[in-house]
């Protein structure tokens, strides 16, 4: 079994209480519906993909549950409790953690200074920073995720991009997130670099959290997920447990099977013309 293979999903995980839970979740921009009778629930220790083309909702959904947009129907329940976020502080402060893509880290600073970065230890009466906990700490915790960073001293923005996503979960992971949110870690790696992501969202669900994977990749998304959740237009148009859908099926919906016939048809007949 290789690393990235999953264990079997606890039977538990079905009845235990979702994380978060939307349902029927509608949002529009003026008149774009982004999104439309969204349903979906996350739970601790799984891992929660959201699959889908450009504009398809993804980034409006997790904009939902980090506190940068409310929706505009249907329901949000984090903890079992029905919420509106006002702000992304108010969606960190119910445990829930977003990575984005271009990651809120300092380039020029240190690896240890955006690890702490407004969240900084501070010691003795003149509350100074307390440099070396700092480091320790971070140091340890990276440990803990297997990510190996030498010189904790190296400004962030020299890190690999994989190596970046890594610091920022473990950040998360750290203060205490319960749900953490990825959009599209991936997409702009490498397969080594992917690869390196993909092992610390496993290190993230086994540690008990519950993860949302953004991606536009079946194959990563099979890779490590519980369940999976197919947007197209903001709407869903597969929602499946990991038991119940092949990669092939989840490549099938994401490629579109009928638009891809047409596109080979269209090419096709360029060819000849
Ligand atoms: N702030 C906004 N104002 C108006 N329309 C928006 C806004 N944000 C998104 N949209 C529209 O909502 C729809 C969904 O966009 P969204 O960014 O959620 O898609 P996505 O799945 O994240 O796409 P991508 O893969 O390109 O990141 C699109 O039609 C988009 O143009
Ligand atoms: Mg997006």
């Amino acid at each position: 079994m290789t690393s990235l293979e999953k264990k079997q999903v606890p039977v538990e995980a079905k009845t235990q209480e979702p994380l978060v839970s939307l349902v029927d979740i509608g949002k529009a921009y003026g008149h774009v519906h982004a999104l439309s009778g969204v349903t979906m629930s996350v739970y601790a220790g799984q891992v929660t993909c959201v699959l889908g083309d450009n504009g398809a909702g993804k980034s409006t959904l997790i904009k939902i549950m980090a506190g940068l947009h409310d929706y505009s129907a249907g329901e949000m329940h984090v903890s079992g409790e029905l919420r509106h976020f006002g702000s992304p502080r108010e969606s960190l402060a119910a445990g829930i953690a977003t990575v984005y893509q271009d990651l809120a880290l300092a380039p020029m600073m240190s690896v240890w200074r955006n690890f702490f970065l407004g969240n900084e230890v501070r010691r003795g009466p003149l509350r100074m920073l307390d440099i070396a906990e700092m480091k320790r700490i971070a140091g340890t915790e990276l440990d803990k995720m297997g990510i190996s960073i030498p010189d904790l001293d190296r400004p962030v923005g020299s890190l690999s991009g994989g190596q970046r996503q890594c610091v920022a979960i473990a950040r998360a992971i750290y203060f205490g997130a319960k749900v953490i949110i990825l959009d599209e870690p991936t997409a702009a790696l490498g397969v080594k670099q992917s690869g390196v992501v993909l092992k610390y969202i496993v290190r993230a669900r086994e540690a008990g959290l519950a993860v949302v994977f953004i991606t536009h990749n079946p194959h990563h998304a099979y890779l490590v997920g519980d369940q999976f959740l197919i947007l197209k237009l903001g709407e869903v148009s597969l929602a499946a447990d990991r038991e119940h859908v092949t990669l092939d099926r989840l490549t099938a919906e994401m490629a579109g099977g009928e638009e891809l016939a047409e596109l080979s048809h269209e090419l096709r007949t360029m060819d000849q013309g």
